[in-house]
């Protein structure tokens, strides 16, 4: 859905130098119970949020590499949620949608993130920056974590391009392509 992988590279850069500057002191955390991963943002970290009806996601060739089907990552294999949740020595957390459907494996995290979104509402209609805080929120307020399981977690965010391409869409005279 995005083309803007220099921003997504920059970003990717980000997330892994702040993930290794903290590891000691998470290393040190983890002591105190498992770590958990919640994840905001777009198709880059989105490990299967998007309904089925509207990303490509879940059709082949996405994930023929892993998990071996369809998942509705935006890739054959692993994204970034995966690789940084494995750095961390736990799983990939469960999607939100998966969560809210009555999945009950949230001790690595939960992931909020939805392919297409952005800081705005963006062409794709999927819940944005605001709405998956929100999420965030009301699943807090249902006490499924401890307030020591908060402090050890980590937040991984990823908003590549969706914005900037409703506005093209929408004002741009230019559509990016490639
Ligand atoms: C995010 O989505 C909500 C619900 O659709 C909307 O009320 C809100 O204005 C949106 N926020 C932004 C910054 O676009
Ligand atoms: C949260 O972490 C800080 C720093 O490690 C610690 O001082 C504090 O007591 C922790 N609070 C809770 C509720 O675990
Ligand atoms: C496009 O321009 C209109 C009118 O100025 C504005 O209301 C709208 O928010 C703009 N769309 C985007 C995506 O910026």
């Amino acid at each position: 859905m995005e083309k803007f992988l220099v921003c997504f590279f920059l970003l990717a850069v980000i997330v892994v130098l702040e993930v290794h500057a903290t590891r000691e002191s998470y290393q040190q955390q983890q002591k105190n119970g498992r770590r958990k991963l919640f994840v905001f943002g777009d198709s880059y970290v989105d490990t299967g949020n998007t309904p089925k009806f509207l990303a490509n996601s879940w059709k082949e060739p996405y994930g023929i590499t892993f998990p071996g089907k369809p998942s509705g990552r935006f890739s054959d294999g692993h994204i970034l949620t995966d690789y940084i949740a494995s750095f961390l020595g736990i799983g990939s957390p469960l999607p939100y949608q998966s969560w809210k459907s009555g999945g009950k494996s949230i001790q690595d995290g939960i992931n909020f993130a939805h392919g297409g979104s952005g800081v705005f509402n963006t062409i794709y209609f999927q819940p944005n920056m605001t709405t998956q805080i929100d999420y965030f929120q009301q699943a807090i307020k249902q006490k499924i974590y401890s307030k020591q399981d908060l402090n050890s977690s980590i937040a991984l965010v990823s908003l590549a391009g969706n914005d900037y391409a409703t506005y093209l869409s929408q004002n741009g005279t230019l559509l990016v392509s490639g």
